[in-house]
């Protein structure tokens, strides 16, 4: 197999052997490819297509900052590969993995590389759009132990042909029912209702942890009992400090554009951005009363990745939280395992503007005034009420991903407060 990318450096890395992101797992299946010489990188794109029977699409779709899919890489890597096939002998399949909006590729993608290569789609080459459903820092796992593999194709022949590649690193789940057949519409379509259910779940969740705040519930009793149900299922019904990385927001984002743009205003899905758009700074209102005010008082910010087990912190909740602190003029000690350089690129926010990184986790809790829980790395979960009292200046903690018991924080010597979590009776009904 061959790794094409244009960033050379990342290309580097692969042929050494080490795997260019954090994602458990992917160093060890990059290194045994090295070793067995199953595994190229280049960025050489013409050389890998001609080499090879099947190409996956997966550069980025990002979007621009009306939220409306930006196409520019799948244009750009359509006239690559219109540009390779144009000299190859032989069947190529083509299958866009990338999350594109429905009609994409047979609108967009497919009569670009027709154009350039002067091929036929059906004849000289066939085209799947196969969507991919792991998560990042389970993506090894996932891959390897997928609930369903949707092949989107344009004929049955590209269909066929996908069937076989997966059927490779799937042999047990062969002609089962796990996998879905359908035109290449709907397997695009299927991509962004699956994240945007998912999405929509967690705003769902969210919501209802802001409102039992209110009544004097605990959400985390809720959400385990509405898990019960199988109807709803308990994963993605953690409530928390709202979505992040690179596909939730992005994805919710791209498909209420386009629904827009043909005159379809979807509620639901504006108001997944729009909880999802307040729930990160929910903590500092709550920090403003406790602390009174936050000017010049020393914030601990545990956990700068959008989620456990990644560097990734692109649309992390983590960015909002420390922008908002900022404005409210508060000295900030941030730490997170893995992505502190990241979050720096990303943000933007140097130490010099009030942010002090820290390398260790207690070396964030010395001397603050409040810490607040972002991210729910499991080293966070070791620490206990000790830690709190002997390093902070006034132990106030804000648990944004309920990592703590409340029954064993709340207390004379610590000041606790989680989302969706309120021991007060105030609400009456009326
Ligand atoms: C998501 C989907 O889960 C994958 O199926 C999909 O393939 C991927 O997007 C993609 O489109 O590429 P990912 O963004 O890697 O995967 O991570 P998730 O585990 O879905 O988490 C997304 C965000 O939701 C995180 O910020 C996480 O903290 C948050 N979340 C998740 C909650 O707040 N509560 C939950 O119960 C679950």
């Amino acid at each position: 197999a061959y790794c094409v990318d244009t960033n050379k450096d990342r290309i580097e890395l692969i042929n050494k052997g080490i795997a260019p992101i954090y994602e458990p797992g992917l160093s060890e299946l990059i290194e045994r490819g090295k070793s067995t010489g199953l595994l190229k990188g280049t960025t050489d794109i013409i050389q890998a297509l001609k080499k090879s029977e099947i190409t996956f699409i997966c550069v980025g779709t990002p979007s621009d900052k009306s939220g409306k899919i930006d196409l520019k890489y799948i244009k750009k890597v359509s006239e690559d590969i219109g540009n390779a096939i144009k000299e190859k002998n032989g069947y190529h399949v083509i299958s866009v993995k990338s999350t594109v909006i429905p009609g994409t590729t047979d609108s967009q993608i497919i009569p670009i590389i027709e154009r350039i290569s002067k091929k036929k789609v059906g004849i000289d080459f066939g085209v799947c759009m196969t969507p991919e459903f792991l998560k990042e820092g389970n993506a090894v796992n996932d891959f390897f132990n997928p609930d369903k593999i949707v092949i989107g194709g344009f004929d049955k022949k590209s269909s066929d042909y996908m069937y076989r590649v997966f059927n490779a690193f799937w042999p047990d789940k062969y002609g089962s029912d796990v996998f879905l057949f359908c035109d290449l519409r709907t397997a695009e379509m299927i991509k962004y209702a699956n994240n945007s259910f998912l999405a929509a779940k967690i705003s769902f969740i969210n919501e209802m942890a802001n409102l039992s705040e209110i009544f004097g519930v605990d959400i985390k009793t809720v959400s385990k009992a509405m898990g019960m149900d199988k109807r709803i299922s308990s994963q993605f019904l953690n409530a928390g400090l709202g979505f992040g990385g690179s596909c939730f927001p992005k994805d919710v984002q791209a498909l209420y554009y386009a629904g827009m743009s043909a005159g379809y205003n979807s509620k639901i899905l504006s108001a997944t951005l729009e909880i999802n758009k307040n729930q990160p700074i929910r903590p500092i209102s709550t920090l403003k009363k406790v602390l009174n005010g936050l000017k010049g008082k020393v914030i601990a910010v545990l956990g700068l990745a959008f989620k456990p087990n990644t560097d990734d912190v692109r649309s992390a909740p983590s960015i909002n939280i420390i922008k908002e602190l900022l404005i409210e003029k508060a000295k900030i000690r941030a730490y997170d395992p893995v992505a502190i350089d990241n979050f720096k690129k990303e943000s933007g926010i140097e130490e010099k503007s009030g942010v002090k990184y820290c390398s260790k986790m207690i070396d964030a809790l010395k001397g603050s005034d409040a810490v607040i829980f972002v991210t729910e790395w499991e080293e966070f979960y070791k620490l206990n009420q000790d830690d709190f009292i002997n390093n902070m200046n006034s132990p106030v903690i804000i648990d944004g991903r309920r990592i703590f018991d409340p029954e064993k924080f709340d207390g004379e010597k610590i000041i606790y407060r989680a989302l969706g979590f309120s021991k007060s009776l105030d609400f009456v009904p009326n």
